[in-house]
């Protein structure tokens, strides 16, 4: 903190709260938290604007000018004080794409953003077993015990036909065989999921795309960028998928089935899936027309569908699809050199049946 013509503001993606009866704050854009002395928020409300140290020593006239550089020193280093034309300072002037959903819905997509420190390469079994010697799991149903109870009639006789029997057949898969999915396959996936196959009148707005899934307000902010590694007549790579025209962009060649498995939280089964399905959100589709922070939920929602309808698709194909919300956001976010305007939601893939 020597060189006096430093520039310094107070990050703006700061949250104070108590815990434990701890005064805290956390910066939900780089992740870190820390326990804090109330103290620090008198300093912090000075630091609204960008200021140099002498600017800092004026405004905190009760404080030595090397107790203000040594708190800077630990504020920056805590990543609650941002540099001037630093990486952080650049990030958080991107995040002004959130601004019409206030600080809520940020933060909750920041502050869960990237996979959870846990590996998940643990023993599952065991893992399970030590949580339940903790605690049982609550139940998997929910009962009116004194109510009265109806029977239903028999819904069997009615459970024959193709819809039924993609819906009973659909599982997760995480085995794949070793053959490749055809372009034909890949092509009706990407048509029955994610194409445009209709279009409406909307009021106001005039002629909307629709999709096989549902949108909130046919807003369709969803993309989805294909990792593709065993395609047959299709090279290997990174492509986005164009609904309009039906068509694949081609935005990386190349081998990524490694990188598969690290973008999916290092499950190593992903790398032997024959294409990976990431979908993102165009924020600004949603925003424009509904400009309060509940529209969030309406994103994550959509994104639940179309999951569904690409594991419904996948498995009427007679393909081994799964899902995967274990994503390593900021490693897809370089993959695709993607702003804080479009987000990370959801992955699906497919692969041959073992
Ligand atoms: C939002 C969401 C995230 C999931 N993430 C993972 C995951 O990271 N890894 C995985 O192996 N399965 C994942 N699954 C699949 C579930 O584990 C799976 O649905 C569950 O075991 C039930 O099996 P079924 O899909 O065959 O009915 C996810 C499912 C959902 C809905």
């Amino acid at each position: 903190m020597k060189n006096r013509r430093i520039l310094v503001k107070r990050s703006n993606c700061l949250i104070f709260f108590f815990q434990d009866g701890k005064f805290h704050y956390k910066n939900y854009l780089s992740g870190r938290e820390f326990e804090a002395s109330p103290v620090l928020v008198p300093i912090l409300a000075q630091l609204d604007r960008w200021r140099t140290i002498r600017d800092i020593e004026r405004l905190l006239p009760g404080y030595t000018g090397a107790s203000i550089r040594s708190s800077l020193r630990r504020l920056i280093a805590h990543t609650a004080v941002v540099i001037k034309g630093s990486s952080a300072s650049k990030r958080e002037e991107e995040l002004s794409a959130w601004r019409i959903w206030g600080v809520e819905a940020r933060f909750f997509h920041y502050a869960t953003k990237n996979i959870h420190a846990a590996p998940l390469t643990i023993d599952e079994a065991s893992f399970n077993r030590a949580l339940k010697r903790r605690q049982p799991p609550p139940p998997s149903v929910k009962t009116f015990p004194t109510r009265r109870q109806i029977d239903l009639p028999d819904p069997s006789p009615h459970l024959r036909g193709q819809l039924p029997e993609v819906l009973l057949k659909r599982r997760t898969h995480r085995h794949f065989g070793a053959g490749k999915v055809s372009l034909d396959q890949l092509s009706i996936l990407l048509r029955l999921t994610w194409g445009f196959t209709n279009y409406i009148q909307w009021p106001g707005l005039g002629r909307l795309p629709v999709k096989t899934s549902p949108s909130g307000g046919a807003r369709h902010s969803l993309e989805v960028y294909l990792w593709c590694s065993r395609i047959s007549g299709l090279d290997r790579g990174i492509y986005h998928y164009r609904p309009d025209r039906h068509t694949l962009e081609l935005m990386k060649k190349g081998k990524f089935a490694h990188r598969m498995d690290q973008l999916c939280g290092h499950q190593d089964w992903v790398q032997d899936c024959s294409v990976l399905f990431v979908m993102t959100t165009i924020l600004a589709r949603v925003m424009w027309r509904y400009r309060f922070s509940r529209a969030y939920r309406v994103i994550l929602l959509e994104a639940g569908h179309f999951c569904q309808t690409f594991c419904l698709v996948a498995t009427w194909l007679g393909l081994a699809p799964f899902c995967t919300a274990a994503l390593d956001d900021e490693m897809i976010d370089d993959d695709l050199g993607l702003s804080a305007g479009e987000a990370v939601l959801y992955a699906a893939g497919v692969g041959m049946p073992p």
